[in-house]
């Protein structure tokens, strides 16, 4: 598992057309063809007399290790046959005995999930039963399909971060400085990682410092090391009460403001399409109040909460290949204003808005918050029901006012595990690389005594490596 870019991807399915497999037959009480199907498909299908012990037994070769969740698609109506599946001659699953109301229409029957490793495996059905109205058995085998839900960790000899999250079908995420780009410590660095976000570059103020005229300099620095680098890009972000420039903050008039931020996701994205997988669309909406409220940001005062629903219908016709994010902070755990969060999406969703997930940005400390890793998976549960993924978008730990490097790590550990352990979580940002270099060095609220710093990152100072890489990199290895 060298080659990162190589390695299997969480949520991938891999279908297999059950008359395309390598197949054999129990010799009697059993009858096997291959046929055209009524929707134009082909199939196997396995029928006969007596009800019990015919088997057809095909070959799947995967093609790479991992843990799959395995589904046989087949067709069965009231002479239904019920089987019970084998992988490598161990039975998987429970019996399948579903039947459909015709012939012809395709019931999924899930058998479970099943570490395999590279190469080929036999998979088996052998009747166990038949429906009590027939004679006879019939069942009809259309497809196997393989969703991958994880790399095979024991395969996995990964020494980098990314490598790790490779293995794991993950991303692993650091926030970029153009400014910091000529400095070869920060470059080797910054290669740990296959995911990239702008710090500042992409930002409103940046982009588009007057209206409609853009400065695409930054973020194409950016950009152009990411890619060359091999690095996915989440863009970040679209509409923001903050690094606003007054143009905007100014307007009082709600279709100018309007036209202007359609055009300033319309320009922006169409300028990366193709090029940044995700984006922040709306940041940080929810203001801190209790209960929570909409930020009174210009969008909310001019505009009214519509805005955010406007944002993603424009960012979805300027870039229909790219993930459409809603992000903010102190929304990781369970609490109002994540419950706002919640119900904001819910809300989209049932209105068909185009939201495609939500970055929790992780913003935290070891010690002395309550937040728990057990709260995020549940945070993480609820959106994914709703039909979102979930990324982690901005994780930095800081240890002003208590923790020590050993909590800062376990704290790295249990947030990336947690995020590990959802299927609908694909991927972790650090924000930024080295302590030297963070954001929350200049910030005066964070309880720092007199010379005390944050060091809320993975690299000292010096660029060693703290425990908060180890923390981070047995978190993606499974350790
Ligand atoms: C920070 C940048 O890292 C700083 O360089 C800048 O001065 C301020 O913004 N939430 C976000 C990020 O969504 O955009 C912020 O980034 C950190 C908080």
């Amino acid at each position: 598992m060298g080659d990162w870019s190589e390695a299997l991807t969480v949520g991938q399915v891999v279908t297999h057309e059950a008359e395309a497999l390598t197949r054999t037959a129990s010799a009697t009480g059993s009858q096997v063809t291959s046929e055209a199907g009524a929707s134009g498909g082909r199939y196997v299908q396995l029928s006969g007399t007596p009800a019990t012990g015919a088997w057809v037994q095909f070959t799947l070769n995967v093609a790479e290790a991992g843990s799959y969740d395995l589904r046989l698609l087949y067709k069965s109506n009231t002479n239904r046959g019920i089987v019970q599946a084998s992988v490598d001659g161990a039975n998987q699953g429970s019996v399948c005995n579903q039947y459909a109301a015709t012939a012809t229409q395709q019931v999924a029957c899930s058998l479970g999930n099943k570490a395999l490793t590279a190469g080929n495996h036999t998979i088996r059905f052998t009747v166990t039963g038949k429906s009590a109205s027939s004679t006879g058995f019939m069942v009809v085998f259309d497809q196997l399909a393989l969703t991958a839900t994880s790399g095979d960790p024991s395969a996995c000899t990964a020494t980098t971060l990314k490598e790790a999250a490779a293995c794991k079908g993950r991303l692993i995420g650091t926030a970029l400085e153009a400014p910091r780009l000529g400095e070869t410590a920060y470059v080797n660095a910054a290669r740990e990682f296959n995911y990239a976000t702008p710090a500042n570059e992409m930002k409103w103020d940046t982009i588009e410092p007057n209206q409609n005229q853009f400065s695409y300099g930054p973020a194409d620095q950016v950009v152009n090391f990411a890619t060359s680098n091999g690095m996915k890009i989440k863009g970040h972000t679209l509409v923001w009460h903050s690094q606003l420039p007054n143009w905007v903050n100014n307007m009082t008039n709600a279709a100018s403001l309007r036209a202007a931020m359609t055009n300033h996701i319309t320009k922006v994205m169409q300028r990366y399409k193709g090029k940044v997988h995700a984006w922040d669309v709306v940041n940080e909406a929810w203001g801190d109040t209790s209960p929570p409220t909409l930020r009174e940001s210009v969008f909310k005062r001019v505009l009214g909460s519509s805005y955010i629903d406007d944002a993603f219908i424009a960012a979805r016709a300027a870039d229909p290949t790219a993930k459409l994010y809603y992000n903010d902070f102190a929304t990781d755990g369970l609490s109002a204003k994540s419950n706002s969060v919640y119900s904001m999406v819910q809300s989209m969703k049932s209105r068909g808005i185009p939201i495609d997930g939500v970055g929790i940005q992780m913003h935290w400390r070891s010690v002395g918050s309550t937040l728990t890793a057990a709260e995020v998976v549940s945070n993480i549960q609820r959106l994914a029901a709703l039909g979102v993924e979930v990324v982690i978008s901005e994780m930095d730990v800081q240890l002003c006012r208590g923790g020590t490097l050993t909590d800062q790590q376990a704290r790295y550990h249990d947030i990336v595990a947690a995020c590990l352990s959802q299927a609908t979580c694909p991927a972790v940002t650090i924000w930024g690389i080295t302590d030297k270099y963070s954001w929350l060095n200049s910030r005066t609220d964070l309880g720092c005594t007199a010379g005390e710093t944050p060091r809320p990152l993975l690299w000292d100072n010096n660029y060693g490596k703290k425990l908060a890489y180890t923390g981070v990199l047995d978190a993606l290895l499974g350790r």
